[in-house]
C-alpha cells in the first residue's frame, strides 16, 4: 500500500528495499505493514473504494450531501497503544461504523467560537463538562459526529473501524464509484 494512504501515529521513519521492477517506491511491504499494525495505531485514507461494501455508503453519502465523501479505516491491534489524538475535534463532520472490537465514545457539546482560519482540528482539548454521550461501541454501531464536537475514541479491545468524513468545506467533484465484476 502506498505509503500516502498509511498513517501510522508514531515519529518513527522507515527504509526499506525495493523489487527492480516495483514502480511505487514508496509502498509498504506487507511484513513492515504486519509489524507497524502490531506496535502503533495506525489509520488509512483514501479508502472509500477499498471494497464495494465502503464504496456503496460513500456514494449514499454523496448522494445526499452532494459533497465528497473519503473512508479512513482505523485499526487497533492493541488497545494500550498510546493514541496522540486524545479528546479533539474536526472541522467536517464524520459517519463512524464500528466494524470489530468495541471502541468507548464519548463527545461533547459543540466548540462555539471557532477561528474560521483553521485548516485542521484540534487535538488534546481539557474538558471539564460532562459529555453529552458516553457509548461503548459494538460491531455494527454507528455514531454521526458533527464538525466542532469534541469527540474521543478509547480502544477497549482490538478494534477496526471506518471514518467517513464529508468534505464540506470543499467543490464537489465525486469518486467514480462505478463498481464491475465479471461473471464467468
Ligand atoms: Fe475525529
Amino acid at each position: 500500500m502506498t505509503n500516502q494512504r498509511v498513517k501510522i501515529l508514531s515519529s518513527i521513519s522507515y527504509k526499506w528495499n525495493n523489487a527492480t521492477s516495483s514502480l511505487d517506491k514508496n509502498c509498504y511491504p506487507p511484513s513492515l505493514l504486519q509489524d507497524l499494525l502490531e506496535k502503533h495505531t495506525c489509520y488509512f485514507i483514501d479508502m472509500s473504494r477499498a471494497t464495494e461494501k465502503i464504496n456503496n455508503f460513500a456514494r449514499d453519502i454523496e448522494n445526499n450531501f452532494k459533497k465528497q465523501c473519503d473512508a479512513h479505516v482505523y485499526v487497533c491491534r492493541n488497545p494500550n497503544l498510546y493514541h496522540p489524538f486524545g479528546i479533539h475535534y474536526d472541522l467536517v463532520p464524520n459517519i463512524i461504523i464500528q466494524c470489530e472490537g468495541q471502541t468507548n465514545f464519548k463527545v461533547w457539546d459543540k466548540i462555539e467560537n471557532v477561528n474560521n482560519k483553521e485548516r485542521f482540528g484540534k487535538i488534546n482539548i481539557e474538558m471539564t463538562d460532562e459529555p453529552l454521550l458516553d457509548v461503548i461501541m459494538n460491531p455494527g454501531d454507528m455514531v454521526w459526529i458533527p464538525e466542532y464536537y469534541p469527540h474521543h475514541a478509547i480502544s477497549i479491545t482490538t478494534r477496526l473501524s471506518v471514518s467517513f468524513p464529508i468534505q464540506i468545506h470543499e467543490g464537489s467533484d465525486m469518486e467514480d464509484r462505478h463498481w464491475f465484476r465479471f461473471e464467468g
